[in-house]
């Protein structure tokens, strides 16, 4: 049986399901698949968990918004997320959701603990929330913007609350934890997050936890104290166990996974991981997990993707169309574990012909249709009696190829790990280069060096193809159905002991291209790049509109006036009276109005005006305004403005238009 095999533990964070899954929590769960996928090559005993996290404020406001109940609409999103995680070739082993009975028992018996054992008290609480992000902040955590006090996390205002709590004594483990976390340097990764946590909340001090609500409805009762229901992340950070089965009598999971080699989790929250999640463990006589890994963000242009700000990318049309290796691939690929990256179509595109269609795809190919043409479909055996010198390096460096993938696995450097896999690809193409083995194919008697060439490249396709399997799950069976490879020994971890286990005599079997090429243009197209140039001429007419905007207030703020006018320098602005025969939203623009404007015997003409945010455009509509007709058409937004309406700044900064009194004549000069 398995006893006696090394266990392996690894979690993704469970996501809210407030919206559907993105290609960020996409980008974790790949991972942590990836992770599992390759220990579990390796003969390790392996445990994958990931879930969602169902309580909370933000959840039974987004269930009230589609007339939902709470659970009708989480597990809506929870079906369509274990789609998504089938579809992408996930493997868990277990998905917990925070509403199971099997966790919240355990929780509300957590919780009764803490408050027995005196690490919770009751007291008044006060502060600042922010409710998207479930978080409570002290006045130096918080940011300001335009004066206004927001959540130093998402950016949004936070409000002041003031509740009957529990708290957690956050502070008496305070220096335990510091000791920690100083005399453990793997447990927080990449290291620069343990300085942050170091710097910006152990050292400054810990403060008090608030870890119940009684404003919220939609959370885990305190058993003792109903209430109050249980702060989200006490609960959602105690998924880790529960689902494990800790604090029932079917804890064997408990006992051999525990404590978790590895909780994946995007930098956002290492807090939580790194700080109430190791006290909350400590409090309990529990160990604490043995690494906690921050990593970056996937970007949408320069923001955060996420559900909230509905920036967002989702997985399911680029799968559809490329299939899911080609987007795990990328996913693991484009940046480094830890740093930051942008999402874009187009470096996906670029790498699926660069890296799968070129260099990956065309070996597989090349190998293969040499063997064919100049072996019969044999994969040759090796010729002793002849030396073939130039692939030697070749040899030695995919040879060595498992432990370097390992070495990078080991610091979750996936993006390294296939770097190092694909330069043997790339070795490989040029290995072809060289010995040309068209031109050997034209000479008999180079027919033993010429088989020993092919062979090497076939031993070669061979490594990369296991070794690429954590990431891409279905291509290593494509390219062994084409290496002719069916035995399961020549597919393990194993097998990769040392170079030259293909044995000869196995007839390769060309097949279709493991990864076509194709039409980056054509595809950006399809995939919505005419939309997102749209969108991105918008933002730009936005930005112009609010530097414009600026401008403008402050000229209001800071006229320059000269000191004194001649009454013909004022009679140069032709001003007058028009009726506001039609007036419409500027399509794309949050700002601007157009308006069709009537000057009587002077006709008519279209003007824009920066007043959207103020007036509704149908409440306009047979007013008379005050017009400078004399200045200098201006574009905005592509449409030709004639002129300006007045306004003026009341109290609070709200535009104000100018107007006459009743009777004047449209059309009539003013002055
Ligand atoms: O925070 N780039 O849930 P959540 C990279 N329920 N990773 C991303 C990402 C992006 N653009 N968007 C999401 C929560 N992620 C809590 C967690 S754990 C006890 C409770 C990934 O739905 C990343 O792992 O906001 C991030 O930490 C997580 O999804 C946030 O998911
Ligand atoms: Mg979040």
């Amino acid at each position: 049986m398995n006893e006696g095999k090394k266990t392996f533990y690894i979690t993704t964070p469970i996501y809210y399901p407030s919206g559907n899954m993105t290609i960020g929590h996409t980008y974790t769960t790949v991972a942590a698949d990836t992770m599992t996928r390759f220990k579990k090559m390796q003969g390790y005993d392996t445990y994958f968990l990931t879930g969602t996290d169902e309580h909370g404020q933000k959840l039974e406001k987004k269930a009230a918004e589609e007339g939902l109940t709470p659970i009708q609409y989480i597990d809506r999103i929870v079906a369509e997320t274990k789609d998504l995680w089938k579809l992408m070739n996930i493997q868990y082993d277990d998905f917990i959701r925070t509403t199971e009975e099997r966790h919240t028992r355990i929780v509300q018996q957590i919780f009764r603990k803490f408050y027995e054992q005196g690490d919770i008290y009751k007291a008044e609480y006060e502060g600042m929330y922010c409710t998207p992000c479930e978080s409570f902040w002290t006045p130096t955590q918080l940011v300001d913007k335009d004066g206004v006090k927001v959540c130093p996390d998402c950016g949004r205002p936070c409000q002041p609350m003031k509740e009957e709590s529990y708290f957690f004594r956050m502070s008496k483990y305070q220096d335990w934890l510091i000791d920690y976390i100083e005399t453990h340097p793997d447990f927080i990764q990449p290291a620069k997050r343990a300085n942050e946590m170091l710097t910006n909340f152990l050292r400054p001090g810990l403060q008090d936890l608030a870890v119940s609500r009684t404003s919220v409805k939609w959370g885990i009762p305190v058993d003792f104290d109903p209430r109050h229901t249980i702060y989200v992340w006490i609960d959602a950070l105690s998924n880790y166990i529960t689902a494990l089965g800790y604090g029932t009598d079917h804890d064997e999971l408990y006992r051999k996974f525990w404590p978790a080699n590895i909780h994946l989790v995007g930098k956002e929250i290492v807090r939580f991981h790194t700080i109430y999640w190791p006290i909350m463990l400590h409090a309990l006589g529990l160990p604490l997990p043995k690494q906690v890994f921050g990593h970056g963000w996937l970007l949408f242009g320069a923001d955060r993707m996420s559900k909230s700000k509905g920036n967002v990318v989702y997985p399911q049309p680029i799968v559809a169309r490329y299939g899911v290796d080609s987007l795990r691939y990328y996913l693991m690929r484009e940046m480094p574990f830890g740093a930051d990256g942008n999402y874009t179509n187009e470096s996906f595109l670029i790498r699926m012909n660069a890296d799968l269609a070129n260099d990956l795809g065309n070996l597989v190919s090349r190998t293969v249709a040499m063997i064919e043409k100049y072996f019969d479909g044999i994969v040759p055996a090796w010729d002793p009696q002849t030396a073939e010198p130039v692939g030697e390096e070749l040899r030695k460096h995919c040879a060595k190829l498992p432990e370097l993938v390992d070495e990078q696995m080991d610091k979750l450097q996936f993006s390294q790990a296939l770097t190092e896999i694909w330069k043997v690809i790339g070795e490989c193409n040029k290995y072809i280069d060289l010995t040309q083995p068209w031109v050997l194919g034209k000479d008999p008697e180079k027919k033993g060096l010429l088989g020993n060439v092919l062979l090497t490249l076939a031993e070669c396709v061979r490594f990369a193809a296991v070794l690429i399997g954590p990431f891409m799950p279905s291509t290593p069976e494509r390219i062994f159905t084409q290496l002719g490879v069916t035995d399961a020994n020549l597919k393990s971890w194993d097998s990769l002991k040392c170079f030259g286990m293909l044995p000869d005599g196995i007839r390769v079997c060309k097949g279709e291209a493991l990864f076509p090429r194709i039409d980056v243009n054509k595809e950006l197209e399809a995939l919505g790049g005419g939309e997102k140039k749209e969108e991105q001429a918008a933002d730009k007419q936005e930005k112009k509109e609010k530097k414009a905007e600026k401008k403008a207030e402050k000229k209001h703020e800071e006229p320059e006036y000269p000191a004194e006018i001649s009454i013909d320098e004022f009679f140069r602005c032709k001003i007058q009276v028009a009726r506001v025969l039609a007036c419409e939203k500027v399509e794309k623009s949050s700002k601007l109005l157009k308006f069709r404007l009537g000057l009587g015997a002077d006709g008519e003409r279209t003007v824009v005006s920066g007043i959207q945010k103020y007036y509704e455009p149908e409440t306009l509509v047979g007013r008379q305004v005050a017009v400078i007709t004399n200045l200098k058409p201006a574009k905005l937004a592509g449409i030709e403005s004639q002129g300006m309406i007045l306004s003026a700044l009341d109290d609070q900064g709200n535009l104000k238009l100018m107007t006459v009194d009743e009777g004047a004549a449209d059309g009539a000069l003013i002055g």
